[in-house]
């Protein structure tokens, strides 16, 4: 069997690429009828491959460009790696690693640093380089006991907009309040297209809130409402938060009094807040929320190891050497000082060697040290030296991304 990888620029290819990743996915609701060229901006020109065996398409891979905010604020170029699947008459025959490598192999020659994807199964994406950036909860709130303590600020004022108006809307309000956490991602066009596909072509109700004056939004949330079938009559009538831009304390807490002040509404569910979100102390009783699920968001790819390194800032004044080592790509392995001044490379004898996926884990400052050496993604020859690696990448934020691609 030989496995033919080529890019896909033809509009009934990359419709049929589409039905191949559905296929794989199983779950996924079909594609809906497209408008002629309608795909073509679902997608990044250029970046969407197939699998061909004896001619049939039976995989695809996609990418988008962005750019991830590292520690310090530092924002390098980033692929947005989705749609990874093969048809299952055709898997474990090394369809997706071919997939995977000629992917890897691109990303870097466009001189991305860095790649990221969102993971159906954890036991897929490590043998090529990806490791766990970041995580992310999901939470459920019950209204009635949600009451915010006396001294929590008010935050501005929300609208709902509709949701024709919102597709303009939002992505100047991400790109015009960028977060600078850590692990932030810019949501590429492609992506603003496929959302608004999938919310117009599911047929339940669906809205926008946005924060902040007319002309100075700095925040939103898009949310629908589940369990709609007995509506009227249910004592439990839930909204599911699918997407919750807060970077300010603000718009945070606007958002936050305008959901969970919703009349009718007993539960909201957050599908994904950062780690560290402050929620639990701005309730008066802690306990009306409850965090239903920790999901491992960003799966990072890091591609060129000396601008990751380099773009990111350390904290303190400790120093330790690092060698990096990556199966896939040879020019990404190298050793490197790394202080509270920044990092280089270097001759010098390594006290950690860590595998490419254990650098992804560090890099956003989500995972310690420590915790990788343990789980022998890291080798220390000098123990000493894991105590002063985790202070120098402590960061201030969980890093989190919060929305999937
Ligand atoms: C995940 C998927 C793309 C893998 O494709 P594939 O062509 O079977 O992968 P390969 O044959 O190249 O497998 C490479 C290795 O990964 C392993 N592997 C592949 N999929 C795996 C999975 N889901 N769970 C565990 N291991 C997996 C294989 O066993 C193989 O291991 P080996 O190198 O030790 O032999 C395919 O199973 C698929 O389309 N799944 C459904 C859709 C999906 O989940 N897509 C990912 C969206 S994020």
């Amino acid at each position: 069997m030989t496995t033919d990888i080529r890019a896909l620029d033809d509009e009934q290819d990359l419709v049929a690429a589409a039905n191949v990743f559905r296929a794989a996915m199983i779950g996924l609701p079909p594609l809906p009828d497209l408008r002629p060229g309608q795909i073509a901006r679902l997608l990044e020109p250029g970046r969407t491959i197939g699998a061909y065996v004896d001619g049939q398409l039976v995989g695809t891979a996609d990418a988008a460009a962005s750019g991830l905010t590292l520690p310090g604020g530092a924002v390098v170029p980033h692929a947005a790696v989705t749609h990874i699947g093969v048809l299952p008459e055709f898997t474990r025959r090394g369809i997706a690693t071919a997939l995977m490598r000629h992917q890897l192999d691109d990303i870097a020659a466009r001189g991305e640093v860095v790649a990221s994807l969102r993971a159906s199964e954890a036991t897929i994406y490590e043998r090529y380089g990806y490791g766990v950036a970041s995580l992310s909860h999901s939470v459920e709130v019950h209204t009635a006991r949600a009451a915010l303590r006396p001294g929590v600020g008010a935050g501005g004022p929300v609208r709902l907009v509709p949701t024709a108006e919102a597709w303009e809307l939002l992505p100047r309000v991400c790109a015009g309040n960028r977060p600078s956490r850590s692990g932030t991602l810019d949501r590429p066009a492609p992506w603003w297209a496929a959302a608004r596909l999938r919310t117009e072509s599911s047929s339940g109700p669906s809205y926008v809130a946005v924060h902040g004056e007319p002309g100075a939004e700095s925040g939103f949330a898009r949310y629908r409402p589940v369990g709609t079938e007995s509506w009227f009559v249910s004592d439990q009538r839930t909204i599911v938060v699918e997407d919750f831009f807060a970077p300010t304390a603000d718009a945070h807490l606007g958002l936050l009094r305008f959901l969970l002040g919703l009349d009718l509404i007993d539960k909201v569910v957050f599908w994904s807040l950062p780690v560290d979100d402050p929620l639990p102390w701005l309730l008066v009783d802690r306990r009306a929320m409850r965090v239903t699920a920790v999901h491992d968001e960003t799966w990072l790819r890091v591609v060129d190891a000396h601008r990751a390194l380099a773009a990111r800032r350390y904290v303190g004044d400790g120093a330790l050497t690092v060698a990096v080592h990556d199966r896939l790509l040879p020019h990404n392995c190298a050793t490197f000082t790394i202080a509270g001044d920044g990092a280089e490379p270097t001759d010098r004898r390594p006290q950690l060697h860590a595998r490419v996926e254990g650098v992804a884990a560090v890099l956003l400052g989500g995972a310690s040290w420590r915790s990788l050496a343990a789980a022998g993604l890291v080798r220390a020859d000098d123990p000493e030296a894991l105590a002063v690696a985790d202070r120098l990448f402590a960061v201030p934020d969980a890093p989190y991304a919060g929305f999937y691609f």
